[in-house]
């Protein structure tokens, strides 16, 4: 802590702010400060400050807030060590080794290798236009890229001769070592020398944050295998570390999502189009390092996958993948693509860039279709797989309120869209006016339980949920009596107030009034706790066993038998009242 502190003070007083920021904003002086438009967010009035004394920059329009280092991970998407390396090397300090993790260490002088890969990919770009290797842009032709895209994207070619990039890096001084550690040569066989491990391929450069490029991608131009060929992992490079395109796509509007896609071609096509927000990872199922560095663009990226079942099962190892990483604000989105295609096959169809967005899916919905889609919930026993599978897999999040919040939606999709619906086509009995009015009671006398005593929301919240309510009326107030259990774990808001903040006045007045209170005294604020919870569980029971004639009869009869007489007299006159409407 002791080195990082003072490391970070020294680069800060090295470093001015206003050149930092300048470089990306325009500033003009304002007295002791500089003033723009703010970078974070849309204003024709420049509030943007940077004070050089202060070592930071201020926002009064949005608050953004930040020194030198702040403002690259904000700009540039950097990550802190990366934000400090850089800001460090620009003014000429080397960072403590202290600070550096192990692995960024072994990173250390890796000039020679950086260097390497920026002389090849020259070296392939020139490639692409030599007379020589007239079929590769035949081939970028046919695959609709212009001379723009291979520009941007520093597209190149590999020729087939098994030395010649080898040759050509020797030649600019590059040792044998410094090429092997670069991913450029294969071992031969025996004591064969090594040869070049890209020929006669498309060439991709994959470029880090810093646009530098740190391993390439190729393809075969005509049909054979491997269809695409990457570096192996050196120092530089790890694919499950790197996602193409990234230094692209933090180009793209805030408000974009950032598609992430499979292939480079699917990046390309969506740029092409003019969508500066894709990525791929590299021929990897999406790993955890690509689900950080995808959400430093966007807290909520979409992933695209083709619509055949591989692409279903990726999809379904994302959700896996990513449950545990869950937090606030951040999630993935999904996309599922007709069979077979890719966002660059759909474009080159003709198919509109908005038109493709049109099925993205959130992750709740994604995983709900994995759990259900094809199956039967006809039976207990499935009824119960599927909750099981459901509270496994909300049990992999380790942020307990995202947890809650997903128990809580399961619990509701699987009453709307398992319970209700077997409800709605099994239902004998459609209520009659007093049938409803009998319900209405017991629902009335079920939801004044819970506003006079909110804390047998803890036992009684998934029974709430399931409930059925047959008085429409009631769905409401059911809905944010939930939303208040899920959202105030610390119960230190009064239900009583938060429902009447959420304009239920109306409902929370019937339901305490005296006509309903009268059939049950264990509704009542002075009922105890134990009091309540008994009244809570008869009168759910009952509720539960409605539905067919002798239930309703015997509901009826119990609910007679056991009620006071003034309820009893009440509930002639309820019949009386029901009576004279008919
Ligand atoms: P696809 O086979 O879906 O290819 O691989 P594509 O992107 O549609 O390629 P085109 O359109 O035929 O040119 C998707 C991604 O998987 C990786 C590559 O990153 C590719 O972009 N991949 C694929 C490999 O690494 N090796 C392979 O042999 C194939
Ligand atoms: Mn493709």
């Amino acid at each position: 802590m002791e080195i990082r502190g003072k490391f970070l003070d020294t680069l800060r007083s090295r470093l001015s702010i206003s050149e930092i920021v300048g470089a990306k904003v325009k500033l003009t002086r304002k007295g002791r400060e500089y003033l723009g438009l703010c970078p974070f967010h849309h204003e024709k009035t420049p509030s943007f400050t940077v004070n050089n004394e202060k070592e930071f920059y201020h926002c009064f329009g949005c608050g953004a807030h930040g020194d030198a280092i702040r403002f690259l991970m904000e700009v540039e998407k950097y990550t802190f060590m990366e934000a400090i390396k850089e800001l460090a090397s620009r003014v000429g300090l080397s960072v403590p080794s202290g600070m550096l993790t192990n692995e960024t260490q072994a990173r250390e002088d890796f000039t020679p290798l950086l260097e390497a890969l920026q002389h090849a990919n020259m070296w392939f770009q020139k490639n692409l236009s030599l007379s020589s290797h007239a079929g590769v842009l035949r081939y970028t032709e046919e695959r609709k890229l212009t001379k723009d895209t291979l520009k941007k994207f520093e597209i190149g070619y590999a020729p087939h001769e098994p030395h010649a990039l080898e040759k050509h890096l020797k030649d600019k001084g590059f040792s044998e070592k410094v090429l092997i550690d670069a991913g450029f040569l294969v071992q031969g066989e025996g004591n064969k020398p090594p040869y070049d491990r890209f020929r006669g391929r498309l060439m991709f450069p994959i470029h880090n944050a810093k646009k530098q490029v740190i391993a390439f991608g190729g393809r075969l131009l005509e049909k054979g295998e491997p269809k695409y060929l990457n570096s192996p992992e050196t120092p530089l490079f790890s694919k499950g570390k790197n996602l193409y395109g990234y230094p692209f796509a933090k180009g793209k509007q805030t408000s974009d999502p950032l598609l992430v896609v499979e292939g480079y071609m699917d990046v390309i096509a969506l740029h092409q189009a003019g969508y500066k927000g894709a990525v791929a990872p590299l021929g990897t199922a999406f790993t955890e390092d690509q689900i950080h560095l995808a959400w430093r663009l966007d807290p909520e990226p979409v992933l695209c996958f083709d619509g055949d079942a591989a692409g279903l099962k990726a999809a379904m190892r994302a959700t896996e993948r990513v449950a545990p990483l869950l937090k606030p604000g951040h999630s993935l989105k999904f996309l599922f693509l007709p069979q077979g295609e890719d966002p660059d096959s759909l474009l080159r169809k003709g198919m509109a860039f908005e038109e493709l967005l049109k099925g993205v899916q959130s992750l709740l919905d994604t995983v709900w279709i994995f759990f259900t889609q094809g199956k039967q919930f006809k039976t207990p026993e499935q009824r119960t797989a599927l909750q099981q599978q459901y509270n496994l897999w909300a049990h992999s999040l380790t942020n307990s309120d995202i947890r809650k919040h997903y128990l809580f939606a399961f619990k509701d999709l699987f009453y709307q869209k398992i319970i209700q619906k077997s409800q709605r086509n099994t239902q004998f009995l459609p209520p009659n006016r007093k049938n409803l009015n009998l319900f209405s009671i017991q629902e009335q006398l079920l939801l004044a339980i819970i506003v006079n005593h909110p804390n047998l929301l803890d036992e009684i919240s998934d029974d709430l949920a399931f409930l059925e309510l047959k008085n429409p009326r009631f769905h409401e107030i059911r809905e944010a009596m939930l939303r208040f259990y899920t959202q105030n774990s610390s119960q230190e808001e009064n239900l009583k107030d938060f429902l009447l903040k959420q304009g239920l006045s109306r409902e929370v007045e019937e339901l305490l009034s005296p006509q309903v209170l009268i059939h049950g005294a264990f509704a009542k604020p002075s009922a105890s706790l134990e009091e309540a919870r008994e009244g809570w569980k008869e009168i759910f029971n009952r509720i539960q066993h409605r539905g067919t004639k002798d239930d309703l009869r015997s509901a009826q009869n119990s609910l007679a038998e056991e009620m006071s007489d003034e309820a009893w007299q009440r509930l002639k006159v309820l019949k009386k009242n029901t009576m004279l409407q008919d």
